[in-house]
């Protein structure tokens, strides 16, 4: 008796005098501790410790508001840091976030989260619900997947009330987000929309498995299945080669392997899946340029040097900064557009050395350097049903400094399943170019603006042929096209003026072959800024009344 509770208050010393932070927080990898503890700093200013949120970052600051899922981001890394009084902001915040969680059960966005805490209650009179405006379904995932993380990295930190309001939400998240059936209620969640249908499967089967409902367990493994059966066809997700939305997929797929039971089709999967991206992911990424390759079905700007894309977090922890962007240690994340993404942070770092043992080794070489005078040739398939009528083929061309992929499809709508033609970039272009001495390392770009629901992308070394084989005199080539450097020319009136590449319309063309130019730009032009980014606009054009198929070769050479 006596020993036993000498033995209990010594315990009791024990627990008291070991600093929380060693126990629980996670192992980074060294790369992701820097990163990790400069973007905290950058969150702790923007952190109002009155309302218990981070402001609304988004280039501009929008005046006043705050944000909710980049405030449960960063909770993850508060307790991840546990210092000073980390913990209790962070516990202040899940409860708050929680507080305000859609409780009606009969409202579509039932057991979401607010996108802001001051907005209206969505479906009140002057507050339309408005899919992926007024509320966005995808936040039940993206929030859903942190509070897991929360929950089993952090447990002991917030203690068992928290963790129990946590499966609470979370229930009421899987219930809610069950309602979303792709094509209906002007929903889109089908397997094929790989980042939040992985965020979903986890989410309910995990919250199933912890509320012991066999019934939310069956539907999450259920439709984890349809989505590994879509990944087998071509050992991809359709969502394919996406700088930003990889790193989403990924870091579901990291719960699929990390945070579900043996006996789950996910933690069987997830693992291979997270290898099989990584490995198209080398393929297509480029260290010299520090850039993926196209075509992409989804960007959110052409020069991963000059946004935050996810992908370029992921590689930082693996491999470090400078291979990630090349400005000389002045470019924090916070400093490229959209910023915002960087608030991911967190995340990507609290996971990453489990994340990194997933990482199949020939990939880091890849990430770090592209071998000088060497070329590969990359030929991929991706399916992305129902807006796929065939499956897409793939074909990117690489070299040290210069880089074409194309994409042949025939889909659904203009812009593929995201049915967006800003971000949807069937073929692109990118070359390194050393027009002065200032910027002697940036990259030049040329990405084509979809305009056509299919077309027919031919690629090889210098060569891009691009077809409309439904097409007509009406139908147009339009090129975002990158400004030149600082010191290059400031005026771009066709091909012939672009920085650091020659360009020149081939044999086999149908279309016009001088351009129209228009350009883009921040303070002026013609046209809107794409992703922030302003561009010449080259456009071509069919002769009038033409009956060719609109065809357009593009011979493409390093100076
Ligand atoms: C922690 O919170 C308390 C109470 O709100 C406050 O007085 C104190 O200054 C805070 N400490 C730090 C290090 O922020
Ligand atoms: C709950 O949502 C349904 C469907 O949107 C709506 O008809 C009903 O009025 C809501 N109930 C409350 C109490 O807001
Ligand atoms: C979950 O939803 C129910 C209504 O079904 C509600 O009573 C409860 O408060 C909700 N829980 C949370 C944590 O929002
Ligand atoms: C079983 O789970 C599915 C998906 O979450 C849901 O649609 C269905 O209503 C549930 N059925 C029961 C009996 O709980
Ligand atoms: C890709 O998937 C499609 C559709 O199922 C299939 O026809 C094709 O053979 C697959 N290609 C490869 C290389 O696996
Ligand atoms: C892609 O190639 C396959 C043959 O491998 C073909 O069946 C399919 O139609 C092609 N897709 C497109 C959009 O051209
Ligand atoms: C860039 O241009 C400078 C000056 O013309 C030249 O000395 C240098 O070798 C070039 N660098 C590359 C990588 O082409
Ligand atoms: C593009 O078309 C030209 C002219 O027909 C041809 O010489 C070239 O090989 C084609 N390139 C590709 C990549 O198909
Ligand atoms: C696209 O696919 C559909 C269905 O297979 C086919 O009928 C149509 O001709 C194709 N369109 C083009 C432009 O190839
Ligand atoms: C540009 O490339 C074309 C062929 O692709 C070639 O005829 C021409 O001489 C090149 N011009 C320059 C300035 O290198
Ligand atoms: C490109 O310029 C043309 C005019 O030449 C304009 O009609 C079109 O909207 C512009 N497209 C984009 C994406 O800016
Ligand atoms: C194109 O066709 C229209 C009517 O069919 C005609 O008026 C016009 O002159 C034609 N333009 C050219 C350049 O042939």
């Amino acid at each position: 008796m006596r020993s036993n509770s000498l033995a209990a208050s010594l315990a009791g010393l024990l627990a008291l005098s070991l600093p929380a932070a060693q126990v629980a927080a996670t192992k980074m990898t060294s790369h992701a501790h820097s990163m990790f503890h400069k973007e905290m700093k950058f969150l702790d200013n923007i952190y109002d410790p009155v309302a218990g949120y981070l402001y609304y970052f988004y280039y501009p600051l929008a005046a006043g508001p705050h944000e909710t899922r980049s405030t449960v981001w960063y909770a993850t890394g508060l307790l991840q840091r546990n210092e000073g009084n980390d913990t209790v902001n962070a516990i202040r915040i899940i409860k708050d976030v929680i507080a305000n969680q859609e409780k009606n059960v009969s409202a579509q966005w039932y057991g979401d989260y607010t996108v802001y805490p001051e907005q209206p209650t969505v479906g009140s009179p002057s507050y339309a619900p408005v899919i992926y405006n007024s509320w966005d379904p995808n936040w039940r995932g993206f929030i859903g997947t942190t509070l897991m993380i929360i929950y089993e990295e952090f447990g002991s930190l917030i203690g068992k009330d928290v963790q129990d309001l946590i499966l609470e939400s979370l229930y009421n998240n899987t219930i809610g987000d069950s309602y979303r059936v792709g094509g209906v209620d002007g929903d889109n969640l089908y397997p094929s929309y790989s980042n939040p249908s992985l965020m979903r499967a986890v989410v309910t089967g995990w919250t199933g498995n912890h509320c012991n409902d066999s019934n939310m367990t069956a539907a999450g493994e259920t439709y984890a299945q349809e989505i590994i059966d879509l990944f087998n066809m071509n050992d991809t997700l359709s969502e394919f080669n996406v700088p930003t939305y990889y790193g989403v997929s990924l870091n579901a797929l990291t719960l699929w392997s990390k945070y579900m039971p043996e006996t789950s089709v996910m933690r069987q999967n997830g693992p291979r899946m997270v290898g099989d991206i990584w490995t198209a992911f080398g393929d297509f990424y480029n260290a010299k340029l520090r850039n993926l390759a196209g075509p992409w079905d989804r960007s959110y700007g052409y020069d991963m040097n000059r946004y935050v894309a996810i992908m370029s977090l992921y590689i930082w922890s693996l491999v470090g900064r400078e291979h990630v962007f090349s400005g000389a240690g002045t470019e924090d994340p916070w400093l490229l557009t959209h910023a915002d993404d960087g608030e991911f942070i967190p995340i990507v770092a609290t996971l990453s050395e489990y994340h990194k043992s997933l990482v199949p080794d020939a990939v880091f070489s890849q990430l770090k350097s592209f071998p000088a005078n060497a070329s590969r040739t990359v030929h991929r398939q991706a399916y992305t049903p129902p807006f796929d009528l065939e499956v897409r083929n793939i074909t990117t061309w690489l070299t040290p400094d210069l880089q074409i992929g194309g994409d042949s499809y025939n889909q659904t709508v203009v812009g593929g399943a995201s049915q967006d033609s800003t971000s949807f970039s069937p073929a692109v272009v990118h070359w390194h170019r050393n027009a002065t001495a200032l910027q002697d390392a940036s990259v030049g770009y040329l990405s084509l603006h979809p305009s056509e629901m299919s077309m027919q992308a031919s690629v090889a070394a210098n060569s891009l042929n691009l077809t409309y084989p439904a097409g007509n005199a009406s139908s147009v080539f339009t090129f975002v096209v990158s400004s030149n450097p600082l010191g290059g020319r400031r005026d771009v009136t066709g091909l012939a003026d672009i920085d650091g590449i020659n360009i020149t319309v081939g044999a086999g063309s149908t279309v016009n072959p001088e351009p129209v130019v228009a350009f883009c730009g921040l303070v002026g032009g013609t046209c809107s800024l794409i992703h922030n980014f302003e561009f010449w606009n080259l456009t071509f054009t069919m002769p009038a009344n033409s009956t060719a198929l609109p065809q357009l070769n593009l011979n493409i050479q390093l100076p």
